[in-house]
């Protein structure tokens, strides 16, 4: 381990099938007036939203709606949701649903006490919340699995007018103070959910392994990470109700984005990056867009981590060489019916320039890309 870090993950975490009974305890942490942030229905369809607002109401909180949070978050919603929260001076938030849920409720728990253009602030400049700033506290119970927000600071939103989506890692006071898993909460998910969402904790996984030349302890917990997910998203593909590969599922995404696997490392987040900015002109779900330019973006880092890509084969696949290793994670995202090109997800040629002006750009774990390149990787996963 080569660089300097510090390890602090306040999230208290509730996994398995009795984990909602845990919330009632919860409760008594928090203050009276809690904001319900939801989704466009499935926590309605599936008996969970009636579930959570009984033991609520029952532990005595008051309860202020905000439904309709979508997936991929946007501006206007996080507006709403600040507003409301401020309106009615809420002790704290509920977060109910996916990766969409609990990172906007982290957004609004950042921003309600902030004064000034919040977006600005935290989102395009990349601030923190100062030390004196109030903090609305946030509890998740969580519905899909992929992103690993539940327990990491991450907030992405899409200013939908100007098609740019971007993310801020907000700092461990906004990360959530409990999660609550349950798998079988995850049951209904779609299935090009599902799999959107392994192909995301797969990426995140990634984007912390593919970088630095040193032996480090984080790639070794990465790689067990890999073979696990690559173990059980066969199973959850072949079938969606196996409780077993959608418990490994859940737990993984948690672990491949929990800020453990970063310790030490510098880290890539391009492939998010441009997936980002796809994702922000065809509306694709996040995992999808992650795959779809992931060929062309690890062969060209291939080129320079070759003997990264030789582990990564090796250990993950079992295969002897850094091209074989691709092959093989090409043909696992066949294998689980993941798009592989930008097409698929309604991306055009004439798109590209868009999509590269709105991707941000920082130095990647082996490559440095210019907005030339990004338009090649998109070209060539056309
Ligand atoms: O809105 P509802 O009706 O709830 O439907 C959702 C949504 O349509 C549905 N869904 C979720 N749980 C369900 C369910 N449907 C039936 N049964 C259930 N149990 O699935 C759809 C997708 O949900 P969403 O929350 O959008 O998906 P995901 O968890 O993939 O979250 C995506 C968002 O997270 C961001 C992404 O960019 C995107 O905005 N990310 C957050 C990260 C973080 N915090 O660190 C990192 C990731 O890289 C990612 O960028
Ligand atoms: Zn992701």
């Amino acid at each position: 381990m080569q660089g300097n870090f510090i390890y602090h993950n306040p999230t208290k975490l509730y996994f398995g099938e009795a984990s909602l009974d845990f919330l009632k305890d919860e409760l008594k942490h928090f203050g009276e007036r809690v904001l319900l942030n939801y989704g466009s229905g499935s926590v309605k369809r599936s008996g969970l939203y009636d579930q959570v607002v009984a033991i609520l109401r029952e532990g005595g909180k008051t309860i202020i709606e905000n439904p309709g949070v979508m997936s991929n978050p946007t501006l206007e919603k996080l507006h709403e949701g600040v507003r409301i929260a401020r309106e009615n001076k809420v002790d704290w938030i509920l977060a109910l649903g996916g990766g969409s849920v609990c990172d906007y409720s982290k957004g609004v728990a950042a921003s309600a006490f902030f004064d000034g253009d919040y977006w600005q602030h935290f989102w395009l400049d990349g601030n923190q919340p100062a030390a004196e700033q109030k903090v609305i506290p946030v509890g998740c119970i969580l519905t899909m699995a992929g992103t690993g927000s539940e327990m990491n600071g991450g907030c992405v939103i899409t200013d939908a007018e100007k098609n740019y989506k971007t993310g801020h890692v907000f700092d461990s006071r906004f990360m959530p103070r409990f999660s609550i898993l349950n798998p079988r909460f995850t049951m209904t998910v779609p299935l090009d959910q599902m799999k959107a969402g392994i192909y995301d904790i797969m990426n995140h996984i990634f984007e912390q392994y593919f970088s630095g030349d040193d032996d480090n302890t984080s790639d070794y917990i990465a790689e067990g990470l890999m073979r696990g997910l690559i173990v059980a998203s066969r199973a959850a593909v072949k079938n969606p109700q196996d409780y077993e590969a959608r418990s490994n599922i859940m737990w993984t995404a948690t672990w491949a984005l929990n800020t453990l696997i970063k310790c030490g490392k510098r880290q890539d987040w391009m492939v998010h990056q441009i997936g980002h900015s796809i994702g922000a002109w065809t509306h694709a779900p996040h995992g999808y867009t992650l795959a779809s330019v992931s060929m062309a973006y690890y062969r060209r880092a291939m080129q320079n981590g070759r003997h990264k890509f030789e582990r990564f084969a090796r250990n993950v696949w079992g295969v002897d060489s850094a091209e074989a290793g691709l092959e093989a994670l090409k043909a696992w995202m066949e294998e689980i019916g993941l798009p592989l090109t930008i097409s698929e997800l309604g991306a055009t040629e004439s798109m590209i320039d868009d999509i590269v002006r709105t991707t941000n750009i920082f130095p990647a774990g082996y490559l440095d890309l210019t907005p030339e390149d990004i338009k090649q990787i998109l070209t060539e996963s056309l």
